[in-house]
């Protein structure tokens, strides 16, 4: 399973008394950044004021309703909104109003080159410049957004000077604050992050920031805007890297016969490297780490630096769906006409994020050789139909076959395949796997335990292991030598 911060165990209250002694935080786009930055600066005791383009999102904000599922997020969300620490206001004009400091958390998509799309930053940046040409008093833009180094002072900079007619200067501050943030741990993430990294020109915005970061148990880092912003890609990259590392590490041990598991527990004991992110599994999925390596290596090109490194670990995150279909091919053979479970549509568990999920390559790897492919997810089955691409979506009940019950999903398939390490699928015993028509099931993230599937008389594949014996009856290679079976039939 994917290591990640858990929750604290009690969710600081919302400090009593009067709130707003520090500087008051505006928060522009309540998507899962926005929410979770106003959630946590509201339970550190700060007056928020949320804000987004989209009335019905603004509406259940105001509700005290979580617009993404979220493990935490609902309750503390409610008790924020009860105690009126976190608002939301209608317009702009409102927000800037009611706020010091104002964060921008609007999404920075990618473009079809694969460089980031500004567009949503610098329109949230002129509709606060607009109202920021009238505004009295001090306040300042915050740009927590995922942009490329260089345009906090760049772009920003230029859209914000020019509609509001302001010099940044003794009214006016400007700065970046990236966010670190995991799904499935946003909360825990946004309450205690691992660093607070605040890149400003001017003292004021540094000291305002500071300020409102009080409250939190996090270590303050001062750097400059394009630092700041450098930080953030830096990390996702480099924690990107680790994994595509894992996964190359994975396929090496399921040459060898060796356990990806306990190799990396082993090489992640040296404190130089450390345990976090040397998980092997289907690759690296999610809205951040794919769309920030290539806005990376984008921005790195246009200014004429190549970075092999991170190239790498994008080009290995592409190879593992179709590692994952080979392997389902060493299990079946043959897999034209084969009925494939593909269990868990999310990119992750604990989240119903399906965005850049890496279901998508892999149940595309089964259906080019020919599988039907039943899918199922606890959580998001719905918003990944929805957003299958339209030739994909055509095929829905023909070769597509979603299931609502993991029973369903399993009982007669030929092989199941565990893409997102669900807790039903850790936790269902060996009658569901019972059920299965085929030989087994092939774990990408090596969440079962083996021995459930031994009491379902089941074989257990997975990612970064050495290849299962099978039955005679069921071994497409059989007739072929044991030494040739350890020889996984792979090719990379
Ligand atoms: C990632 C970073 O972890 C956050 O620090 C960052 O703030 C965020 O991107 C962002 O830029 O907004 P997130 O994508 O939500 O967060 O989730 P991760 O836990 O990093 O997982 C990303 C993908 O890597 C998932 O598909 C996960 O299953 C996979 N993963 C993670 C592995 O395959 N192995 C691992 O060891 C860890």
């Amino acid at each position: 399973m994917t290591p990640r911060a858990s929750l604290p165990s009690r969710i600081p209250p919302a400090r009593r008394g009067p709130v707003g002694r520090g500087p008051r935080v505006g928060v522009v786009g309540l998507g899962y950044v926005g929410i979770a930055t106003g959630v946590a600066f509201a339970a550190h005791g700060t007056r928020v004021v949320g804000y987004d383009v989209q009335g019905a999102r603004r509406d259940q904000v105001a509700r005290g309703d979580s617009p993404i599922y979220e493990p935490g997020l609902d309750r503390l969300l409610r008790r924020v909104v009860r105690a009126k620490r976190l608002t939301v206001a209608s317009h702009v004009a409102e927000l800037v109003g009611e706020s010091d400091l104002l964060f921008v958390c609007v999404p920075t998509p990618s473009a079809p080159d694969g460089s980031v799309d500004l567009r949503f930053v610098e329109e949230a940046v002129g509709d606060l410049a607009l109202v920021l040409r009238k505004a009295p008093g001090w306040k300042a833009v915050v740009v927590k957004s995922t942009v490329v180094p260089g345009t906090t002072e760049g772009l920003v900079r230029e859209v914000l000077v020019r509609e509001s007619g302001r010099e940044i200067g003794p009214r006016l501050g400007l700065a970046a604050n990236p966010e670190f943030l995991a799904e499935g741990s946003l909360v825990a993430d946004a309450l205690h992050p691992s660093r607070v990294v605040i890149g400003c020109s001017d003292r004021r915005t540094a000291r305002m920031l500071r300020a409102a970061y009080r409250g939190f148990p996090s270590p303050v880092v001062e750097l400059s805007p394009t630092a700041a912003e450098l930080v953030k890609y830096a990390s996702n990259a480099f924690l990107a890297s680790r994994i595509s590392f894992a996964n190359e590490m994975a396929a090496l041990c399921e040459a060898t016969g060796t356990d990806v598991d306990a190799v990396m527990q082993a090489v992640g004991m040296d404190p130089r490297l450390g345990p976090r992110f040397l998980r092997a599994g289907p690759g690296f999925g999610g809205s951040c780490f794919t769309k920030d390596l290539r806005a990376l290596l984008a921005a790195a090109g246009a200014r004429g630096v190549e970075l092999p490194l991170s190239e790498a670990a994008l080009t290995v995150n592409e190879r593992q769906p179709r590692h994952v279909a080979e392997l389902a091919e060493r299990l079946l053979g043959d897999l034209a006409g084969k009925e494939v479970a593909l269990l868990g549509l999310s990119f992750k568990a604990d989240t119903g994020d399906v965005r850049e999920s890496r279901a998508y390559p892999i149940l595309e790897e089964l259906l080019r050789r020919g599988a039907r492919v039943r899918l199922h997810d606890p959580r998001s089955l719905d918003a990944f139909l929805e957003s299958l691409p339209p030739p994909l979506h055509g095929r829905i009940s023909r070769e597509i076959l979603p299931m609502r019950t993991l029973r369903e999903a399993v009982e007669g398939a030929d092989l199941a395949v565990i893409q997102t390490d669900w807790k039903e699928y850790v936790r269902a015993g060996p009658a569901i796997w019972r059920s299965l028509r085929g030989p087994g099931v092939l774990d990408t993230r090596r969440c079962l335990y083996p021995r459930t599937l031994r009491a379902a008389g089941k074989v257990y594949a997975a990612v970064g292991r050495p290849p299962p014996a099978l039955p005679a009856a069921e071994d497409p290679e059989a007739g072929r030598s044991p030494g040739d079976l350890r020889k996984p039939a792979i090719s990379r």
